[in-house]
């Protein structure tokens, strides 16, 4: 059984489709051991409390430096025997160590198909852009900002009468769906990384 940990600063719409895929078995062979958040008041936190899934406040203010942080959550992450972390709308950067400690076993997912609007502000920047087709992307995390191997993308058709708000609600439609398979496959040892392209090996 794969141990996850998830990461999250805020509502934890995907981690509720992560825990709802282990739940209906869409992901086999893993659970969701942790959820782990930067923000007090996380509803991310409130979900993992509702499933029975421990979870804990990682205040930032206790840690005089990202590094110092990110050292705390990796051996709290290694204490707990964690084998993959899932970023949920964890919206700090990670350290280098951070990276290093879980190479190729952390992933993110992005409201946009990176390479474009990398940053905590995807949607309203491609909006903004005027770009016509946006989506979401699933990658593995590297030392840069949303820079890393893409596993799976998908994109959704820009509308003129779009909002940041309705835009948001069909791309997380999709990162719903997006993200558990993504893990699924992992778990599955389905993804070979080459350099910076992963292949799936369905
Ligand atoms: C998601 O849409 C995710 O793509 C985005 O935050 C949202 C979190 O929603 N992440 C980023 O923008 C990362 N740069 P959730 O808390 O409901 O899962």
């Amino acid at each position: 059984m794969k141990r996850i940990a998830v990461l999250a600063s805020g509502n934890g719409t995907n981690l509720q489709a992560i825990i709802d895929a282990v739940e209906s078995k869409k992901i086999c062979g893993a659970e969701v051991v942790l959820v782990l958040s930067d923000k007090k008041d996380a509803y991310a936190l409130t979900r993992a409390k509702k499933h029975g899934i421990k979870n804990k406040f990682f205040d930032p203010q206790l840690y005089a430096s990202r590094q110092e942080y990110d050292r705390a959550l990796v051996a709290y992450l290694q204490e707990h025997k964690i084998d993959l972390v899932v970023l949920a709308g964890y919206m700090r950067l990670v350290s280098p160590e951070f990276v290093e400690a879980y190479k190729n076993r952390i992933m993110n997912i992005h409201p946009a198909l990176l390479p474009a609007f990398p940053g905590t502000k995807g949607i309203a920047a491609a909006l903004d852009y005027g770009v016509k087709v946006t989506g979401c992307t699933v990658h593995f995390v590297d030392e840069g900002m949303d820079t890393g191997p893409i596993i799976l993308q998908e994109a959704v058709t820009v509308r003129d009468d779009d909002t940041v708000e309705s835009l948001r609600e069909r791309i997380q439609k999709i990162e719903h769906r997006l993200y558990p398979k993504a893990i699924d496959l992992w778990v599955r040892g389905k993804i070979t990384i080459q350099g910076r392209r992963c292949f799936i090996d369905e």
